[in-house]
């Protein structure tokens, strides 16, 4: 059932290139120009009439739910608001009949989402649902919605979810966008290839799991961690360090990159692995400095790159590359060592990987 894979959440990782496709697959058109999406079609005035979209959902899904605030706002030009969906629920939030909510959920039973959407139709708002569970609560009691396909996830850290989860919500941003017209044909068109062409660039990325192995070996006894990255990549930091303290059980923290002098900067020193995500296309030379001020300070550098840079080369203590993208889908190759890297030092640590202690795969209590 593991198909030869040591651990369900190796094997999860490992789907993610065809755990895209068939997420994208029928939808996503490039030839004819178009997506394909029913739930979106069919309520395409509530999305652009949307005085905001705001996105609920917990843990790995309230991560790509912060990527699709910068896709959202970035490409379709809509405000969004990120919220825990514990937190929203309780916090009396003003809701109107103009606004869209879109909750995000693997399982489709997270309890406090589920709140939530309630809370939302309540005050007449338009719910729409990512799930992956079909038939899942979630899915059942939102207004419209669109399923990602990826298949089973049975380990208790979210992986495949998590990719396929912003495979869709772009969908949606770049369709919203075209129909704004904030999109030319040829730029519509251009993205759309990009993303038919993203599991590709992931099963290449997936080439980096020696090197990884071997970063794994050097920082496996560490008792803390950081994660650094901006923009569209911000949420990738925090999401790698999620997923390194849930199941190896080390200290981890993410921050957008340029906060580290606000703070955390306080603990750098030889001691202290840092995780950096400073691809090509994003705020390269901020990040450039960043890594620049931990070095100084002693900190060892993990650095997930471009490929064929060279100016953190010079810098970091190892680089990781990834295929060349367009900052948006950064995230979707970016993301992939991060699981690879919490994945190794779990196993190496002598964790349980699949079932990490004191976590369910849903958390359908509050
Ligand atoms: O099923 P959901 O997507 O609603 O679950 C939300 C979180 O419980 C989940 O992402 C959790 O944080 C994962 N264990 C993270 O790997």
């Amino acid at each position: 059932e593991k198909g030869g894979y040591e651990h369900f959440m190796l094997k999860e990782i490992y789907e993610q290139p065809r755990a895209i496709h068939d997420t994208f697959r029928g939808r996503l058109r490039p030839d004819q120009g178009i997506i394909k999406m029913a739930g979106i079609d069919q309520n395409s005035e509530r999305f652009l009439n949307a005085n905001r979209i705001i996105i609920v959902a917990c843990g790995t899904s309230w991560h790509a739910g912060l990527v699709a605030e910068y896709i959202f706002e970035d490409m379709a030009r809509i405000p969004v608001e990120v919220e825990y969906a514990s937190e929203f629920r309780y916090r009396n939030p003003v809701i109107t009949e103009n606004d869209v909510l879109i909750a995000i959920s693997q399982s489709g039973e997270t309890a406090d989402t589920l709140a939530a959407i309630k809370l939302a139709k309540e005050n007449g708002a338009f719910v729409f649902g990512v799930c992956n569970v079909v038939g899942s609560s979630i899915a059942r009691e939102t207004d419209a919605g669109a399923y990602t396909h990826a298949g089973p996830e049975i380990g208790v850290a979210s992986t495949k979810a998590f990719t396929t989860q912003i495979t869709v919500l772009m969908m949606i941003a770049m369709k919203l966008a075209k129909e704004k017209g904030v999109f030319s044909e040829s730029k519509y068109h251009e993205l759309l290839t990009e993303l038919e062409g993203i599991p590709q660039k992931v099963e290449r990325t997936l080439e980096t799991n020696p090197l990884i192995e071997k970063i794994s070996e050097v920082y496996k006894d560490s008792s803390n961690c950081l994660y650094l990255g901006r923009g569209y990549n911000f949420p990738v930091a925090l999401e790698g360090a999620l997923k390194l303290k849930e199941i190896s059980y080390i200290h981890a923290e993410g921050y957008p990159a340029a906060e580290m002098k606000h703070g955390p900067i306080a603990l750098i020193d030889e001691q202290m692995p840092v995780v950096v995500i400073a691809t090509r296309k994003g705020h390269y030379e901020k990040v450039v400095s960043n890594i620049q001020e931990i070095k100084s300070r002693k900190g060892k550098i993990i650095a997930v790159v471009t490929e064929g840079d060279n100016t953190v080369k010079e810098l970091a203590d190892h680089v990781v590359e990834v295929p060349e993208a367009s900052e948006s889908m950064t995230p979707l190759l970016t993301t992939i060592p991060l699981q690879l890297l919490s994945y190794h030092i779990a196993v190496m640590r002598g964790c349980n990987v699949d079932q990490p202690r004191n976590l369910a795969k849903s958390v359908t209590v509050e």
